[in-house]
């Protein structure tokens, strides 16, 4: 978590610090700070709370200069407070740092650091890097930050600035991303490209245990062990409206309502001339589609996107039936998982940054395994860790809670099902046209979803003082009534419980009064009658029912009121038309009761701590 910047150029440093900082704020807002050289030494300026905060206490004539860096944190250690807002500075304050990580022995660090007479002024383990560099420091920065990282166990994306040397600025990374932003005559370095397009296309994705070295005209990136690394710049196809609210309220409706073009982007390229194209997949193609290879499937993800591994499970045992599993990453290393070379993880990670899913991926394949990775973030760290990358290409993300980015994991791994399926056994023909056809048409059926924005906006406002919600579902909508319930838990502070429908009469029925409305999905499928049944049970005991149906569905029309509809789809892609749904009433829930929607207390968007 927290997202760190720098600045070297000719600029003002505080203005392209603060810009950065505002586009990298999904990653943490319990502090923010900055740090800019100038003749005077060091100008740093802190405040607890949001990025708002410090722009507003900040004054014209504070952190003027032309090299700067910046942080906005998550806390880890250390309460949120001023104090322990970054950058970190040694005793002698020439040296700040900003760090993205944990340094996990920072304890026994301190202590002899301060045998040696350093006086440490927060509670934070990020606070060691400065002095400790200091300790190091004989006249070459570069040197300093290298001897101080040698001592360090744990991760770190950091950039560190000096009063000695006031035209220099060096970072390193471990485990924790770090992009440089390559301009002419100027050159940044941030957590992620979003903080820097507004000023570059070009960057340099850097790699864990590099350290760089950095100047106006220059940037040299080396190993920790000293080796000189050549790496060509990247350009990044974003652009800087993808960043930018454009007139809406908050970043996580503007996200909602481009579902249709994101999913567009994700699914267009991937089927030609009616069959599913993957070239990427092309080194295991072989694996996968010979039943004497590959004979597990485990998903991994964290969160929504444990969701999306969810309903994956669903789809990979119906069309390619091979066995499937789903964890979640936290979870997975330490369930003992069965692995053999025959097993193929997939990892599911919008950033590409969550560290539980790294490291679940790390220990999948030290044990063995294969691993596909599905991830939003070109260049991000999991694209190191495995086999395979898919990119789903759903476009920047800003908002905490996924939206765009889940639908776009549900598109991919419905197309990755057929894929499988495809080289396994030729399926049955109408059941994979339909859903073919239905991928195809996923952008105009969001639309149709996206129509009903004000309906479903009068429902959660009629609904928005309730303080528990139950969300039903079953099969493949299973995962969606857990994703449902979370969005709601997320940006709403509502507690709300996703659960299987059928089992809802062994524990859950008991909760059911007219306090807690339970948002049942009906949509057709399979087990729509035995929806429709566990649908009654609820009716029967006053509970206030929310329904999710397909337009049409007479049955339900007659029985209920608050009704959202779906048009017509095959029940594997109805996933993401609930999931749009779902995520509009979470989104006018949360807004009706006036809460930050795009930066939920205690979230962050990229938890890259375990
Ligand atoms: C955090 C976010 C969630 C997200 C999860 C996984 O908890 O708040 O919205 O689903 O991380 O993130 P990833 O980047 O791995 O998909």
């Amino acid at each position: 978590m927290c997202g760190i910047i720098g600045y070297i150029g000719k600029r003002q440093a505080k203005d392209i610090l603060i810009g950065g900082l505002r586009r990298l704020e999904y990653r943490g807002y319990d502090s923010a700070g900055l740090a800019v050289l100038n003749q005077a030494g060091l100008s740093v300026q802190k405040s607890q709370g949001k990025l708002g905060k410090l722009v507003n206490q900040l004054q014209s004539d504070q952190c003027i200069g032309n090299v700067g860096i910046g942080h906005t944190r998550w806390a880890t250690h250390g309460i949120p407070s001023k104090t322990n807002a970054h950058p970190h500075y040694d005793s002698k304050e020439d040296i700040a740092v900003v760090h993205n990580g944990i340094i996990e022995n920072f304890r026994h660090i301190k202590t002899s650091l301060e045998a040696a007479g350093r006086r440490f002024t927060s509670d934070t383990d990020s606070e060691v890097l400065p002095h400790l560099i200091g300790s190091f420091y004989k006249g070459d920065l570069l040197q300093a930050v290298k001897g101080a990282l040698r001592q360090v166990e744990g991760n770190y994306a950091i950039a560190v600035i000096s009063t000695h040397e006031p035209t220099r600025m060096v970072a390193a990374r471990k485990g924790s991303p770090l992009v440089i932003g390559l301009g002419e005559n100027e050159h940044l370095v941030a957590s992620d490209v979003t903080a820097m397009l507004e000023h570059t296309n070009q960057v340099v994705y850097i790699e864990d245990d590099e350290i760089v070295d950095i100047n106006m005209e220059d940037v040299r990136i080396s190993t920790l062990a000293g080796e000189a690394i050549q790496r060509n710049a990247a350009t990044v196809m974003w652009d800087i409206s993808q960043v930018q609210k454009e007139g809406y309220p908050h970043f996580m409706i503007k996200e909602i309502m481009e579902q249709p073009s994101s999913l567009r982007q994700t699914i267009s390229e991937r089927i030609q001339s009616g069959r599913v194209v993957f070239p990427e997949l092309e080194p295991l193609r072989e694996c996968l589609g010979n039943p004497d290879e590959f004979n597990q499937i485990v998903f991994l993800g964290c969160g929504t996107a444990y969701h999306a591994g969810f309903v994956g499970k669903y789809m990979i045992e119906k069309f390619a039936r091979i066995p499937a599993t789903v964890d979640m990453s936290s979870e997975f290393r330490y369930s003992s998982p069965v692995l053999t070379p025959r097993t193929l993880v997939v990892a599911i990670s919008q950033s590409g940054e969550t560290t539980d899913t790294l490291a679940a991926v790390r220990y999948a394949k030290e044990h063995g395994a294969a691993a596909i990775a599905i991830s939003n973030v070109v260049g991000s760290s999991i694209t190191r860790e495995v086999d395979v990358t898919i990119n789903m290409y759903a476009g920047p993300e800003i908002a905490v809670a996924a939206s765009k980015t889940y639908t776009s994991q549900l598109a991919v791994l419905s197309l990755f099902a057929l894929y499988v399926a495809n080289l396994r056994q030729p399926l049955d023909a109408d059941s994979t046209e339909t859903l073919l056809k239905d991928i195809l048409q996923l952008p105009s059926h969001v639309e149709k979803v996206l129509t009903q924005a004000s309906s479903i906006e009068h429902i959660a406002k009629r609904y928005s003082t309730f303080n528990h919600f139950l969300y039903l579902g079953r099969h493949i909508n299973y995962p969606s009534a857990l994703e449902g319930a979370l969005k709601l838990k997320e940006i709403s502070y509502i507690h709300a419980e996703g659960y299987p429908a059928g089992e809802m009469k062994h524990g859950a029925i008991a909760l059911i009064d007219d306090d807690m409305p339970v948002v049942c999905i009906v949509s057709e499928s399979e087990v729509h009658e035995k929806m429709l049944s566990n649908i009654q049970e609820v009716h029967a005991r006053k509970g206030r029912i929310i329904a999710i149906a397909t337009k049409g569905d007479l049955e339900i029309e007659a029985l209920f009121q608050d009704t959202i509809y779906l048009p017509q789809i095959h029940e594997f892609a109805s996933p993401i038309l609930i999931a749009v749904a779902f995520q509009l009433f979470a989104y006018y829930v949360a807004a009706h009761r006036g809460l930050d929607v795009d930066q939920p207390r205690n979230l962050a968007k990229s938890v890259t701590v375990e």
